[in-house]
């Protein structure tokens, strides 16, 4: 192999990659990434300005790049959206499964016990990371199913490995992503075509909208107790910034990694292979 054979393999001209929560602080760069490597990009979304910020970023790759409104709890908003990139782009080639988060409502803290966390702010960060990631793959892997290959991506999480304390929907939403990913992996090549793969990446942590408020004091900015105590859990002592996790998503979505589904990739600076002493 040389340069040029590499290079073509993460070479996305051509290929159309559908991006949920690629409004987010995770999915948008990963978005720019993408489009910047050549593909069309598909950013599904509920907020037309959030969308539309993202596609400023990508300059004169914007052409390459639509964004679609849809909710990824919600099966129709899904489907139109899937016509919409159909008519523009053609088949989908990937699927980036991005959105996903927790809220404070359903968090343990002081003020909040396990026992009175709210039903439906659990049910939310359930339904949000393991059905917002189910319904979009039924819309988009169906596509690929038909064709006989495509490339799923979900996001699971370091919480999916050892639950972090406090947030219990969405340690045990994250592991569910995890389980669906090995299932669907083995799902897919089985019954429709060992040319589709499906994969996850488990991020370790990452400042972003969903976990600010419990890592950073929103008035000073400062790190909380939280956010010190994963810092020195974490060998390479910082917190990952999206532009860590390019090497591994482009390796996942391109057929460098051809032989590889039903894998849950740490990127994590270590965190997981920390015992703590
Ligand atoms: N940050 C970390 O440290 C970390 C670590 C491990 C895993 N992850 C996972 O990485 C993924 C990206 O997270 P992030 O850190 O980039 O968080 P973020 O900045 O909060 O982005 C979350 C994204 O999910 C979208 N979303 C939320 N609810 C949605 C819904 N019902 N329908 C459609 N989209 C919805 C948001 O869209 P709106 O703009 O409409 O709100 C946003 O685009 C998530 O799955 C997260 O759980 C993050």
């Amino acid at each position: 192999m040389d340069s040029s054979e590499l290079n073509r393999l993460y070479d996305f001209s051509g290929k159309t990659v559908v991006i949920t929560g690629g409004t987010g602080v995770l999915g948008g760069e990963i978005a720019c990434a993408l489009v910047g490597c050549g593909a069309n990009v598909a950013i599904l979304a509920r907020h037309p300005d959030r969308a539309q910020s993202i596609l400023d970023l990508m300059g004169p790759r914007r052409t390459q790049a639509m964004a679609s409104s849809a909710d990824v709890l919600d099966l129709d908003s899904l489907r139109r959206a899937e016509e919409a990139i159909r008519q523009k782009f053609g088949a989908v080639d990937c699927l980036l499964n991005a959105a996903g988060g927790n809220r404070p409502e359903a968090t343990t803290g002081a003020d909040l016990r396990f026992f009175d966390l709210p039903a439906d702010a659990l049910r939310y960060v359930f339904d949000l990371n393991l059905m917002g990631t189910i319904l979009p793959t039924q819309v988009f892997g169906k596509m690929m199913a038909e064709k006989g290959e495509g490339v799923i991506l979900n996001f699971s999480s370091m919480s999916a490995l050892r639950p972090l304390t406090r947030v219990a929907a969405y340690s045990a939403a994250k592991a569910a992503v995890s389980s669906f990913t090995q299932w669907l992996a083995v799902h897919v090549a089985q019954e429709y075509s060992p040319r589709i793969r499906v994969n996850a990446i488990a991020p370790g942590f990452f400042l972003t909208r969903q976990n600010k408020f419990m890592l950073t004091e929103e008035d000073t900015g400062t790190l909380t107790a939280r956010g010190k105590a994963i810092i020195s859990h974490t060998p390479m002592a910082r917190f990952g910034v999206p532009e860590d996790l390019f090497g591994a998503v482009l390796w996942l979505l391109s057929p460098a990694s051809s032989f590889v589904t039903g894998i849950v990739l740490p990127i994590d600076g270590g965190f997981s292979a920390f015992a703590g002493v």
